[in-house]
């Protein structure tokens, strides 16, 4: 499989912006948006397309087009700029400075994307508090005092019984809580552990599901997390579900896709497994029924969580998640 369209333009605007030198700029122009340019090959390839894909995926490169015709501009007039001599003049032929447009935040760009999918397959916004008992955070979610999620060093204690919640499976308790099935939601926000390093924050996001109905089966949970990968990803990523441990779901999976980076050979990214782990996943475990008082002879369910920043790496080939929290505008504007 070739690069994504967004890895495209993200490396291309990168590499843009360290060009220093108009030559630089000349040689990126040709590499990517040249007759046989990077950009230009996938462009060609739209006929192979679906109809009903091609003027979604027409649209989002014409845009990448724009996008990088006028970072080349701007480039080129940054290095043109730095070569001017220096010495009091004003050059009136200069455009006037207008002040640059906002663009949403990548980790909102990218819940948005997640939340969209499921609505339309029929899901509604739920949410939960973010400062949360000991009770749903943990215990009503069959993870006992002992349980090594509950450890000192991954969760913030508020105090003894409270704490900020260490993941969006709390939001599942909620809401079965206040209504009766069927259920069909999606929750998502901001979660907390002590954790920091490449791939970890103290605080990052992740989105929750729930389907809770009668004659919900593991088949059901496979459908819908495949239609989610294909829509998130690509239409051909190849996706695994591994089994797995959850103490809130029984059975439990991890669904894997094949690495973006290796296309499953193995490298550096994936641990040389081949294969990048996206979401947790698992048939609700009846105990969590109990707490709520729903007949677990009549239903059942599945529940998903993933971690947005996580998907958000994956999507576009970034190894390090602190880039989403240093607030520097020339990486946010990139999305
Ligand atoms: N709460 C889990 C975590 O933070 C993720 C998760 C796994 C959520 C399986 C689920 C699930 O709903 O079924 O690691």
């Amino acid at each position: 499989m070739e690069k994504s369209l967004e890895q495209i333009q993200y490396q291309a605007l990168e590499e843009l912006e360290k060009a220093s030198d108009v030559e630089s700029i000349r040689a990126l122009t040709t590499r990517y948006l040249g007759r046989k340019g990077e950009l230009t090959k996938l462009l060609r390839e739209i006929s192979g397309l679906l109809p009903d894909e091609r003027a979604s995926f027409g649209k989002k490169a014409n845009a990448a087009k724009r996008i990088l015709d006028h970072a080349v501009n701007e480039a080129l007039t940054r290095v043109q700029s730095a070569a001017a001599p220096t010495g009091e003049w004003i050059d009136v032929s200069l455009p006037g400075r207008h002040s640059g447009v906002g663009v949403l935040h990548p980790i909102t760009q990218i819940t948005q994307q997640i939340c969209d999918i499921f609505q339309k397959m029929g899901f509604d916004i739920a949410e939960g508090p973010e400062v949360e008992s000991d009770y749903y955070n943990f215990e009503a979610l069959n993870i006992p005092k002992n349980h090594p999620a509950r450890d000192m060093q991954d969760t913030f204690y508020v105090s003894e019984n409270v704490v900020l919640r260490t993941h969006t499976s709390p939001v599942q308790i909620r809401t079965m809580e206040r209504q009766s099935p069927p259920v069909r939601i999606i929750a998502p926000g901001k979660v907390f552990r002590c954790d920091s390093d490449l791939t970890h924050t103290p605080m990052f996001h992740q989105v929750e599901g729930l389907l809770v109905d009668e004659n919900i089966s593991f088949g059901d949970l496979k459908g819908m997390l495949t239609a989610f990968v294909h829509q998130m990803f690509d239409e051909g990523t190849s996706l695994r579900f591994r089994p797995s441990f959850f103490p809130f779901t029984e059975p439990s999976a991890e669904v894997d896709i094949l690495c973006v980076i290796c296309r499953g050979k193995g490298c550096r990214v994936c641990s040389q497994t081949g294969w990048l782990e996206v979401l947790g996943s698992g048939m609700v475990h009846p105990a969590l029924f109990e707490k709520v008082g729903y007949d677990s002879e009549r239903y059942t369910g599945f529940a998903f969580g993933m971690g947005v920043e996580r998907i958000a790496m994956l999507k576009y080939g970034i190894d390090d998640i602190r880039k989403f929290f240093e607030n520097d505008a020339r990486f946010l504007m990139r999305f």
